[in-house]
């Protein structure tokens, strides 16, 4: 099978986490598309997994130890660091994870982490508590800004009985395509760029358990962070809530509600581009209740009062450290390009890309809400360009190479 992988080195570090047997099947998929795979274990990750399986299916010697005599003559942990094109860890654990934002190297992973002069991408996998804990929080935004790549965590069930969240490994094909996606000899025009993207609905509760929503699903905004990405970006995308994993290359912090996305984006300024792709509510309840809203009878449903929402891409767009590209979405079901116009003035926007979410919109079942499908038209200051209905990941391509070229120019 001819593929990207082929003839590529890969040094695989194994930590101590349930997960640790997905990756056996990891080492099978990345050796049959012709990688080679150099595994490195943790002590944890041996009372989850054997060297003896791990070394079979990588056709390697297994490194366990930083003091190994005889590893350290014949290889050493400098040369086992550099002589890879990519270093991957797998699943990566809160510890690995805490060790390598604070440069510890207190054993052959920690240690070959710090040492390497190569790409970094890492698959964490942890119990969801230890995953959203602000100390891994933090951890995690550190290895984003020091230019690690993430693959996951997704949402879903653990394998420890009767928990749920995220913190799930990626499967391993994601992972194997986030090391394709890392590896390809692409052309990274966005390099050096820091980009915000926002992406998904938000929630605003009514109470606890009830919430006001959109039908946003997220699918346009995580397909634009990851064709930025795609081109050598750091991004960090600001998700509300969906049900899509988070994009492969790309620092994701997620979010419920619009006050907590702006929160958000303000937190990543500064950057050299914003580009607002959520369906951010306009409203909210004015003071959601503590406690659920009981259903009394003979009372009738309650009276829900709404106040307005911060306008996220207004704020950003009239920011003193506005990005220098500022593009916002509008989603219109009537007048679209006139709506479009007077929203590019109004938020202080560069660009607006329209999109005609109405049901005689005439993208199929499903329509452009949650569909695969978009069709929208790319408004300026200069006039409106009109693209043909695309595929969302197509629509991503092509706005990410025009918000590469736009910042060339800005730059120039
Ligand atoms: C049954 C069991 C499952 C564990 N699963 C995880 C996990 O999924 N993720 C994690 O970060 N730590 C997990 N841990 C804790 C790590 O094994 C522990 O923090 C260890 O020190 C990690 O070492 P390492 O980072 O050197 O591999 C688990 C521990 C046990 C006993």
């Amino acid at each position: 099978m001819s593929s990207t992988l082929s003839g590529k080195r890969i040094l695989l570090i194994i930590g101590g986490g349930i997960a640790a047997y997905k990756t056996l099947d990891l080492i099978r998929r990345l050796r049959e598309r012709g990688a080679a795979v150099r595994p490195v274990m943790t002590q944890a990750a041996q009372q989850f997994i054997t060297p003896l399986a791990v070394g079979a299916l990588a056709a390697d010697h297994v490194f366990t130890d930083l003091f190994d005599r005889q590893d350290e003559q014949d290889v050493g942990h400098i040369r086992l660091s550099r002589e890879a094109d990519l270093v991957v860890v797998a699943p990566a654990t809160a510890d690995l994870m805490a060790k390598l934002a604070n440069g510890l190297a207190s054993d052959l992973a920690s240690a070959v982490l710090l040492a390497t002069d190569k790409p970094v991408l890492i698959a964490p996998a942890m119990n969801p508590k230890m995953w959203s804990h602000p100390a891994t929080r933090r951890n995690r935004e550190t290895l984003a800004r020091d230019g690690v790549a993430f693959v996951g965590p997704a949402r879903g069930e653990m394998a420890e009985s009767g928990e749920a969240g995220e913190g799930r490994m990626a499967e391993p094909l994601e992972i194997v395509a986030a090391i394709e996606a890392l590896l390809e000899p692409a052309e990274r025009p966005l390099a050096g760029r820091r980009i915000i993207v926002t992406s998904g609905p938000t929630h605003e509760p009514i109470d606890p358990v009830r919430y006001i929503a959109n039908r946003s699903s997220g699918k346009q905004g995580h397909a634009i962070a990851a064709a930025l990405a795609r081109l050598g970006a750091d991004v960090q995308l600001v998700s509300g809530p969906v049900t899509i994993p988070d994009p492969a290359g790309v620092s994701t912090t997620h979010v419920e509600s619009a006050r907590q996305m702006r929160e958000a984006v303000e937190g990543l300024l500064p950057a050299d581009a914003a580009i607002f792709v959520a369906a951010v509510a306009d409203w909210r309840t004015a003071d959601a209740a503590g406690e659920k809203i009981k259903k009394v009878a003979g009372e009738g449903p309650p009276a829900l009062q709404m106040v307005e929402n911060p306008d996220i891409l207004a704020g950003i767009g009239h920011h003193a450290r506005r990005p220098f590209l500022v593009v916002g979405f509008a989603a219109e079901t009537q007048d679209v390009l006139k709506n479009a116009k007077a929203k590019l003035d109004r938020k202080g926007a560069d660009l607006i890309v329209a999109n005609d979410v109405s049901h005689d919109s005439g993208i199929g079942p499903g329509g452009v809400m949650g569909g695969d499908r978009n069709r929208v038209r790319i408004v300026s200051k200069t006039g409106a360009e009109e693209w043909p209905e695309l595929t969302k990941d197509e629509v991503a391509e092509r706005l990410a190479a025009l918000i590469a070229g736009r910042l060339q120019a800005i730059e120039t």
